[in-house]
Protein backbone atom coordinates (compact mmCIF):
# COMPACT_ATOMS: atom_id res chain seq x y z
CA UNK A 1 0.00 0.00 0.00
CA UNK A 2 1.37 3.49 -1.32
CA UNK A 3 1.96 5.86 2.09
CA UNK A 4 -0.47 8.47 0.68
CA UNK A 5 -3.38 5.64 0.50
CA UNK A 6 -2.66 4.48 4.25
CA UNK A 7 -2.69 8.74 5.24
CA UNK A 8 -6.18 9.13 3.30
CA UNK A 9 -7.64 5.78 4.16
CA UNK A 10 -6.80 4.88 8.18
CA UNK A 11 -9.30 5.74 10.51
CA UNK A 12 -9.99 5.79 14.19
CA UNK A 13 -11.75 1.94 14.37
CA UNK A 14 -14.16 1.01 17.01
CA UNK A 15 -15.40 -2.41 16.51
CA UNK A 16 -13.17 -5.52 16.16
CA UNK A 17 -12.58 -9.23 15.31
CA UNK A 18 -11.58 -10.43 18.82
CA UNK A 19 -8.80 -12.75 17.54
CA UNK A 20 -5.38 -12.34 19.04
CA UNK A 21 -2.48 -10.61 17.19
CA UNK A 22 0.28 -12.56 17.10
CA UNK A 23 3.88 -11.16 19.34
CA UNK A 24 5.39 -11.11 16.16
CA UNK A 25 3.04 -8.70 14.73
CA UNK A 26 2.78 -6.34 17.23
CA UNK A 27 6.96 -6.26 17.88
CA UNK A 28 7.26 -5.45 14.25
CA UNK A 29 4.47 -2.53 14.55
CA UNK A 30 6.83 -1.27 17.68
CA UNK A 31 9.90 -1.55 15.45
CA UNK A 32 8.57 0.16 12.92
CA UNK A 33 7.24 3.18 15.45
CA UNK A 34 10.65 3.54 16.55
CA UNK A 35 12.00 4.56 13.07
CA UNK A 36 9.90 8.16 14.20
CA UNK A 37 12.07 11.10 14.11
CA UNK A 38 13.26 12.58 17.34
CA UNK A 39 15.12 15.29 18.90
CA UNK A 40 18.97 14.66 18.74
CA UNK A 41 17.89 10.97 18.22
CA UNK A 42 16.83 10.46 21.71
CA UNK A 43 14.70 7.96 20.64
CA UNK A 44 12.38 8.77 23.82
CA UNK A 45 9.99 6.12 23.75
CA UNK A 46 9.22 2.93 25.32
CA UNK A 47 6.51 0.70 24.38
CA UNK A 48 3.87 -1.44 27.07
CA UNK A 49 2.48 -4.22 24.96
CA UNK A 50 -0.50 -6.30 25.75
CA UNK A 51 -1.58 -9.23 23.17
CA UNK A 52 -4.05 -11.35 25.58
CA UNK A 53 -7.83 -9.85 24.33
CA UNK A 54 -9.06 -10.54 28.63
CA UNK A 55 -6.29 -8.98 29.63
CA UNK A 56 -7.17 -5.67 27.43
CA UNK A 57 -10.70 -6.43 28.68
CA UNK A 58 -9.57 -6.21 32.06
CA UNK A 59 -7.37 -3.07 31.73
CA UNK A 60 -11.06 -1.79 29.81
CA UNK A 61 -12.95 -2.34 33.13
CA UNK A 62 -10.02 -0.66 35.37
CA UNK A 63 -9.88 2.52 33.21
CA UNK A 64 -13.32 2.92 32.49
CA UNK A 65 -13.91 2.84 36.72
CA UNK A 66 -11.19 5.24 37.32
CA UNK A 67 -12.77 7.34 34.98
CA UNK A 68 -16.07 7.06 37.02
CA UNK A 69 -14.81 7.08 40.34
CA UNK A 70 -13.11 10.79 40.09
CA UNK A 71 -14.23 13.56 37.71
CA UNK A 72 -12.05 16.00 39.75
CA UNK A 73 -8.92 14.62 38.08
CA UNK A 74 -10.51 13.55 35.17
CA UNK A 75 -12.53 16.71 34.23
CA UNK A 76 -11.19 16.89 30.79
CA UNK A 77 -13.61 13.88 30.03
CA UNK A 78 -15.93 14.97 31.86
CA UNK A 79 -18.45 15.81 28.73
CA UNK A 80 -18.49 12.06 28.18
CA UNK A 81 -19.49 11.30 31.66
CA UNK A 82 -22.99 9.77 30.47
CA UNK A 83 -21.84 7.82 27.72
CA UNK A 84 -18.75 6.41 29.83
CA UNK A 85 -21.36 5.76 32.65
CA UNK A 86 -23.34 2.93 30.10
CA UNK A 87 -21.91 -0.53 31.55
CA UNK A 88 -22.19 -1.55 27.67
CA UNK A 89 -19.37 1.20 26.74
CA UNK A 90 -15.95 -0.19 26.06
CA UNK A 91 -12.72 2.69 26.30
CA UNK A 92 -10.62 0.13 24.20
CA UNK A 93 -13.89 -1.01 21.53
CA UNK A 94 -13.25 -4.68 22.49
CA UNK A 95 -9.88 -4.99 20.90
CA UNK A 96 -7.83 -7.35 20.86
CA UNK A 97 -4.22 -5.84 21.48
CA UNK A 98 -2.94 -2.41 23.04
CA UNK A 99 -0.05 -0.41 22.53
CA UNK A 100 0.95 2.28 25.05
CA UNK A 101 3.50 4.41 24.02
CA UNK A 102 5.33 6.12 26.94
CA UNK A 103 7.56 9.37 27.13
CA UNK A 104 10.45 7.91 29.45
CA UNK A 105 12.70 11.61 29.15
CA UNK A 106 11.64 14.65 29.68
CA UNK A 107 14.32 16.28 27.41
CA UNK A 108 13.04 18.62 24.61
CA UNK A 109 10.05 17.66 22.75
CA UNK A 110 10.27 13.91 23.89
CA UNK A 111 5.98 13.95 23.95
CA UNK A 112 5.92 15.18 20.45
CA UNK A 113 8.09 12.20 19.18
CA UNK A 114 6.01 9.79 21.02
CA UNK A 115 3.57 10.79 18.75
CA UNK A 116 5.05 10.90 15.67
CA UNK A 117 6.01 7.44 16.51
CA UNK A 118 2.38 6.28 17.46
CA UNK A 119 1.11 7.82 14.16
CA UNK A 120 3.88 5.75 12.74
CA UNK A 121 2.36 2.92 14.16
CA UNK A 122 -1.49 3.48 13.27
CA UNK A 123 -0.36 3.82 9.61
CA UNK A 124 1.72 0.36 9.34
CA UNK A 125 -1.17 -1.19 10.91
CA UNK A 126 -3.39 -0.18 8.55
CA UNK A 127 -0.93 -0.66 5.89
CA UNK A 128 -0.90 -4.59 7.18
CA UNK A 129 -5.04 -4.71 7.03
CA UNK A 130 -5.06 -4.22 10.62
CA UNK A 131 -6.68 -1.09 12.26
CA UNK A 132 -6.11 1.23 15.19
CA UNK A 133 -7.54 3.64 17.52
CA UNK A 134 -5.74 5.78 19.83
CA UNK A 135 -7.50 6.41 23.22
CA UNK A 136 -6.96 8.93 24.97
CA UNK A 137 -9.59 8.07 27.86
CA UNK A 138 -7.75 5.60 28.79
CA UNK A 139 -4.49 7.74 29.62
CA UNK A 140 -5.40 8.93 33.46
CA UNK A 141 -5.94 5.21 34.61
CA UNK A 142 -2.96 4.28 32.92
CA UNK A 143 -0.84 6.99 33.93
CA UNK A 144 -1.78 6.13 37.98
CA UNK A 145 -0.16 4.16 40.25
CA UNK A 146 -2.55 1.51 39.34
CA UNK A 147 -2.04 1.50 35.40
CA UNK A 148 1.82 1.79 36.11
CA UNK A 149 1.77 -1.32 38.32
CA UNK A 150 -0.71 -3.21 35.61
CA UNK A 151 1.27 -2.49 32.69
CA UNK A 152 5.02 -2.88 34.50
CA UNK A 153 6.66 0.31 33.92
CA UNK A 154 8.46 2.47 36.18
CA UNK A 155 5.99 5.42 37.41
CA UNK A 156 8.84 7.63 35.69
CA UNK A 157 6.95 6.57 32.13
CA UNK A 158 4.17 9.41 31.28
CA UNK A 159 2.07 8.02 28.82
CA UNK A 160 1.28 9.69 25.42
CA UNK A 161 -0.85 7.12 23.44
CA UNK A 162 -2.61 4.39 24.51
CA UNK A 163 -3.38 2.46 21.04
CA UNK A 164 -5.64 -0.53 20.56
CA UNK A 165 -5.08 -2.10 17.58
CA UNK A 166 -6.90 -5.47 15.67
CA UNK A 167 -8.48 -7.08 12.44
CA UNK A 168 -11.50 -4.31 12.25
CA UNK A 169 -15.29 -6.01 11.62
CA UNK A 170 -16.00 -2.67 9.69
CA UNK A 171 -14.11 0.63 8.72
CA UNK A 172 -16.15 3.76 9.32
CA UNK A 173 -16.78 6.53 6.95
CA UNK A 174 -14.17 9.19 7.67
CA UNK A 175 -15.56 12.02 9.70
CA UNK A 176 -14.18 14.22 7.23
CA UNK A 177 -11.83 17.19 7.65
CA UNK A 178 -12.09 21.13 7.75
CA UNK A 179 -10.21 23.11 5.12
CA UNK A 180 -7.08 23.37 6.91
CA UNK A 181 -6.52 26.62 7.90
CA UNK A 182 -3.62 28.35 6.62
CA UNK A 183 -2.19 31.75 6.27
CA UNK A 184 0.26 32.67 3.89
CA UNK A 185 2.76 35.46 4.35
C1 LIG B 1 -4.92 12.43 20.64
C2 LIG B 1 -6.12 11.59 20.27
C3 LIG B 1 -6.97 11.13 21.27
C4 LIG B 1 -8.07 10.31 20.94
N1 LIG B 1 -8.82 9.78 21.95
C5 LIG B 1 -9.84 8.95 21.64
C6 LIG B 1 -10.57 8.29 22.68
O1 LIG B 1 -10.31 8.46 23.87
N2 LIG B 1 -11.55 7.43 22.31
C7 LIG B 1 -11.84 7.17 20.98
O2 LIG B 1 -12.73 6.35 20.72
N3 LIG B 1 -11.18 7.80 19.98
C8 LIG B 1 -10.18 8.67 20.27
N4 LIG B 1 -9.46 9.25 19.28
C9 LIG B 1 -9.82 9.01 17.87
C10 LIG B 1 -10.46 10.29 17.25
O3 LIG B 1 -11.77 10.43 17.75
C11 LIG B 1 -10.43 10.17 15.73
O4 LIG B 1 -9.10 10.09 15.30
C12 LIG B 1 -11.10 11.37 15.08
O5 LIG B 1 -12.49 11.38 15.34
C13 LIG B 1 -10.91 11.40 13.56
O6 LIG B 1 -11.33 10.16 13.01
P1 LIG B 1 -10.34 9.35 12.03
O7 LIG B 1 -9.10 9.06 12.83
O8 LIG B 1 -11.08 8.11 11.64
O9 LIG B 1 -10.04 10.22 10.85
C14 LIG B 1 -8.35 10.03 19.58
C15 LIG B 1 -7.48 10.50 18.58
C16 LIG B 1 -6.38 11.25 18.92
C17 LIG B 1 -5.41 11.67 17.83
Amino acid sequence: MKLLEAMQQRRAVRSYRPDPIEHAVLQELVEIASAAPSYMNLQPWSFGICADPAQVSRFDDQARQFLLNDWSVNAPFLAQREELSRPEQRLFHNAPALIVVYAVQTEVDAECACAMAAYGLMLAAHSMGLASCWVSQARPWLDSVEGHTAMGVPSSFRVIAPLVIGAPLAMPLSPGRFKPPTRWV
